[in-house]
């Protein structure tokens, strides 16, 4: 394995951040790796992932550089799978949160208020768009993405009385019964019997690989020709649902922002049946995609928002905002035990202002956007990329098999073994990402907001060295 403290590092001086050098220069008791990771085979149960990919065990932390128990270190373009907005360990939220423990207040309070509560609270209203915060009311949710889906799912039926729920091929909501059920993925739910019912699925406006086999224009108009008619049709096999669930930008299904044109007209399908329409932003928003929340590209007013991940500012964290019109559930009918993580809460607060202080949502465009440049330009060189794509820091690089076709829509199959292969290698030359989408072909760069000019050079760096390589063997 490449050490980029020692070769790379010293001829890309120049493009490495301050940070970044203060970090490599601090010194770590070197342990054995691997002791960590047979331990972890040993106790940890077999459904454990990342690991088996990302065969990494951690020391240390900072910015978007994580170091192993060798002492090698390398960029994080995972990022606590989009989590960490502001990277690992940022000053102002490690601060924040001594400040909070040395208060005395009580980290943990159900759903009891706190000043810290109640400031939280008034920062995610101020970032949601007008259009929306000015009629929402706020959940707080068990801390994971996943239990906030279900909330959204609960409601939704509560308040309209209707059981059926549409979700979207690709979508991905989390690990639960009822967001398993909703997953595009048929992996992880097929050796599951009893999963929630009156799940229906309509095909996403996936343009590279059209279900239609049209092309991308007419692939969009035929997507929403086909939910309108399946809406309106006495004889749709579908009754009316209780909401309709997407993903502005799908994460886990590929990295596949939906056109905007696309969820303007689901906004309006979805106006016209009075349909809740629950905009999943658990991975897609805090600014990742270029704006706060991904559905801001398509200046839509959803009617239930889902946020985690990175509202956390990196601690365990989730809130279903709604139009207050559906809040008709009653009291306790979505509790939790650990609904009150005061730390989580402080940290979400400074995120969000950290974002704004210093326009990190403008950065991830600007950083997402040289970051696309490069990739696209790695594409002429490698017939095995098929596709580039995203918006701010979520981008995507489809892995194809030039030489076959493919049978699931677009020109040519899917390449698992090339994209594990890419991922490894990226491993070796000191970079972090995951694969997602249709066979784990798709390679995901979700790096931290924070990301400057010179790391994107070095990401790159590292990802063109691999796809060299791959490419020689
Ligand atoms: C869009 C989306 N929704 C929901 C979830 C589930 O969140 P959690 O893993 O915290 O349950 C995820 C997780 O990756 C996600 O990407």
């Amino acid at each position: 394995m490449d050490n980029l403290m020692h070769t790379k590092v010293k001829t890309t001086t120049t493009l490495l951040s301050q940070l970044r050098q203060e970090f490599l220069q601090q010194e770590d008791i070197i342990l054995k790796t691997d002791e960590y990771l047979d331990r972890q085979k040993v106790f940890e149960s077999n459904a454990r992932s990342y690991p088996r990919r990302i065969p990494l065990s951690l020391a240390k932390a900072k910015g978007i550089y994580v170091k192993n128990t060798q002492g090698q270190v390398f960029i994080d373009c995972l990022a606590g799978a989009g989590t960490l907005a502001l990277g690992h360990n940022h000053d102002s939220i490690t601060n924040g949160l001594k400040k909070v423990l040395e208060s005395n207040l009580p980290l943990h309070t159900l759903d009891i208020t706190t000043p810290v509560k109640d400031q939280f609270v008034i920062d995610v209203f101020s970032a949601l768009p007008r259009s929306f915060s000015d009629t929402a009311k706020i959940q707080f949710c068990g801390p994971t993405g996943a239990d906030a889906v279900e909330a959204a799912i609960k409601l939704a039926k509560i308040a309209t009385g209707r059981k059926t729920i549409i979700a979207f091929s690709g979508g991905y909501h989390g690990m639960t019964n009822g967001a398993l059920a909703m997953m595009g993925n048929l992996g992880p739910k097929k050796a599951v019997t009893g999963l929630m019912p009156d799940v229906h699925f309509l095909p996403f406006p996936y343009t590279y690989r059209c279900p239609f086999g049209l092309s991308p224009t007419e692939s969009i108009n035929a997507n929403l020709h086909y939910i309108r008619s399946l809406l309106n049709d006495p004889e749709s096999g579908v009754l009316k649902p209780a909401a309709i669930i997407v993903e502005a930008v799908q994460g886990e299904g590929g990295v596949i922002p939906a056109p905007v044109e696309w969820l303007q007209g689901l906004r309006k399908v979805t106006q016209e049946l009075d349909i809740p329409l629950i905009l999943d932003e658990v991975q897609a928003g805090i600014g990742r995609t270029g704006k706060m929340f991904a559905f801001e590209h398509a200046d839509i007013c959803p009617d239930m928002v889902v946020l985690s991940k990175a509202i956390g500012g990196g601690l365990p964290m989730a809130v279903l905002l709604y139009n207050k019109k559906w809040d008709q559930w009653s009291p306790g009918a979505h509790s939790g035990t650990f609904r009150g993580n005061q730390l989580a809460m402080m940290a979400g607060s400074i995120t969000l202002d950290v974002i704004d202080q210093q326009g990190l949502i403008k950065n991830s465009t600007l950083m997402g956007g040289i970051l696309k440049t490069n990739l696209l330009t790695l594409k002429d060189n490698y017939a095995f990329i098929g596709d580039v794509r995203g918006e701010g820091l979520m981008i995507g690089v489809e892995i194809i098999d030039p030489q076959r076709s493919s049978t699931m829509g677009g020109e040519y199959a899917t390449n698992p073994l090339m994209a594990s292969k890419i991922q490894q290698a990226c491993l070796q030359k000191g970079l972090i990402i995951e694969l997602g989408g249709r066979d784990g072909c798709v390679i995901r760069f979700l790096p931290p907001l924070i990301v400057q000019a010179g790391e994107i050079e070095l990401i790159t760096k590292c990802f063109a060295s691999a796809l060299q390589l791959v490419s020689e063997v």
